[in-house]
């Protein structure tokens, strides 16, 4: 298939529609199945939880074919890492070009270009005050959190780190103890240590009544008054946007009154932008909707275009702060990655993909909102840009969450060839993360889809 994006219009319709959902077998298929076997016979138990359904065979753009060729439009994007959809052309030709120079030189034998090139790449399209900052690169989001607690420490020499409840920043040792979320911290509670949470402003989920901002921003003086004393804490990190907790949106004034109440303090402001950043809330950053600069930026999924590379921007005057050899990674920034993710930042500016996410985005919120007219399960639907969120509850006053419905939604909806996820403390919110140039009537066979899978799970 031509991709959308090289040399026509972006979103507009082609004859490659025809290439859209195509169920010819039932759901998971006979090979799918098979498949599924092998897999569990050498892959540990702790990874069946994940979209055990879906058996890729390949990808283009928005459309996922599993190995029975059946065909479904995808409005997950990897879970947000395919931002130009799968196989780009102008991704995979860099990809060629950068292994056939190497594929893996060490950055610690000696300085790798293309590292340095993609870091002044990302970091142009950042808020004034990081676009002259400095970085390193890992492989993964965690690893980008990690390096990022790791400076805030080092660099003010405090222990405690202040994060968001609920949040997500990772599964190693350090974001895990960051991370809320009572399943994963199973029986390791002894080793997370020195992190304390805080109110995310979570207005859906706030007490009846409260102002949000005050809410939550009060949770944090709290900290400070009763728990951890501002001498002791480095650095508060949040998700900008909080995707994995149910694509929460803060309200306008609560970053800026945060950033003020932690720059008083000389507290450092990490914003984790694994998930929102690079153009998927209609911004290149999501601290833009806010008019506020972090002290550092971390940012992963898609970095690599697919390749796995994560990392992060600090001012300048922290990042230099930082001793030589305090902290490394083998393959991190590998140099076929940053060529990659070089390639997929000039697609998001070249086919102004930021400022579709605005328009199109806009559009399938308002769609999506309907959703909450048609369907009593729907308690409230949130969206920035080409990320959705539709909470799932059984009673509206109450707020019940329906983890049940939402599972059996993103099921049925598979069935009918979209591909979704369900995320949030409960697990009751629907959501949808498409990739930034998902062709318009791809986006719509997949409204269409969810719609039908609605209908059928609230009969
Ligand atoms: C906001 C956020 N931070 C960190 C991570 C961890 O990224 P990774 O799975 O690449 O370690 C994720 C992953 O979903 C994320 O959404």
């Amino acid at each position: 298939m031509k991709a959308s994006t090289e040399g026509g219009a972006v979103g507009a319709r082609t004859e490659d529609h025809e290439k859209g959902i195509r169920i010819v077998t039932e759901l998971p298929g006979p090979k799918a199945k098979e498949a599924l076997a092998n897999f569990k016979e050498s892959v540990s138990s702790v990874m069946y939880n994940i979209q055990p359904f879906l058996v890729p065979e390949s990808g283009e753009g928005s459309l996922i074919t599993d190995v029975d060729g059946n065909r479904f439009v995808d409005l997950l994007s990897g879970v947000g890492v395919n931002a130009i959809g799968q196989a780009h052309p102008k991704v995979v030709r860099v990809i060629a070009e950068e292994a056939a120079r190497g594929i893996h030189h060490n950055v610690h034998v000696g300085p790798v270009p293309v590292y340095g090139r993609f870091l002044a790449t990302i970091r142009e399209t950042m808020p004034e005050g990081l676009r002259n900052g400095k970085g390193f690169l890992g492989n993964s989001g965690a690893e980008a959190d990690e390096a990022a607690f790791k400076l805030a420490r080092y660099y003010t020499g405090k222990p405690t780190i202040i994060a968001l409840d609920p949040c997500f920043h990772g599964r190693t040792m350090g974001t895990l103890a960051a991370t809320t979320g009572a399943k994963g911290r199973r029986k390791l509670a002894g080793v997370l240590t020195g992190i304390r949470h805080a109110k995310y402003p979570y207005a859906y989920r706030a007490p009846e009544g409260a102002n949000v901002t005050d809410w939550a921003i009060e949770s944090v003086e709290n900290i400070l008054q009763q728990q951890s004393p501002a001498d002791d804490v480095a650095a508060l990190v949040m998700e900008t946007i909080a995707g994995e907790p149910g694509v929460i949106i803060p309200p306008k004034d609560y970053l800026p009154r945060l950033k003020k109440l932690l720059t008083d303090n000389g507290i450092l402001l990490i914003s984790d932008e694994v998930q929102v950043g690079m153009g998927k809330t209609g911004r290149w950053w999501a601290v833009e909707h806010f008019g506020v600069t972090p002290d550092i930026m971390t940012f992963a999924k898609p970095a690599g275009g697919g390749l796995p590379l994560g990392g992060m921007i600090a001012r300048r005057d922290l990042a230099d702060a930082w001793s030589a050899g305090h902290h490394a990674s083998t393959f991190g920034g590998n140099p076929v990655a940053c060529a990659a993710g070089i390639a997929t930042i000039g697609v998001i500016k070249e086919d102004k993909l930021v400022e579709r996410a605005v328009k199109v985005g806009e559009e399938t919120l308002r769609r999506l909102r309907e959703f909450a007219d048609r369907y009593e399960l729907v308690g409230d639907v949130r969206g920035q840009g080409m990320l959705f969120g539709l909470e799932l509850v059984t009673d509206q006053r109450r707020k019940t969450p329906a983890a049940k419905e939402a599972t059996s939604i993103k099921e049925a909806a598979f069935r009918r060839g979209l591909i979704t996820s369900t995320t949030g403390p409960f697990g009751n919110v629907v959501r949808l993360t498409p990739a930034l140039n998902i062709q318009q009537e791809y986006l719509d066979e997949g409204i269409e889809a969810l719609d039908q899978s609605f209908k059928e799970v609230s009969k």
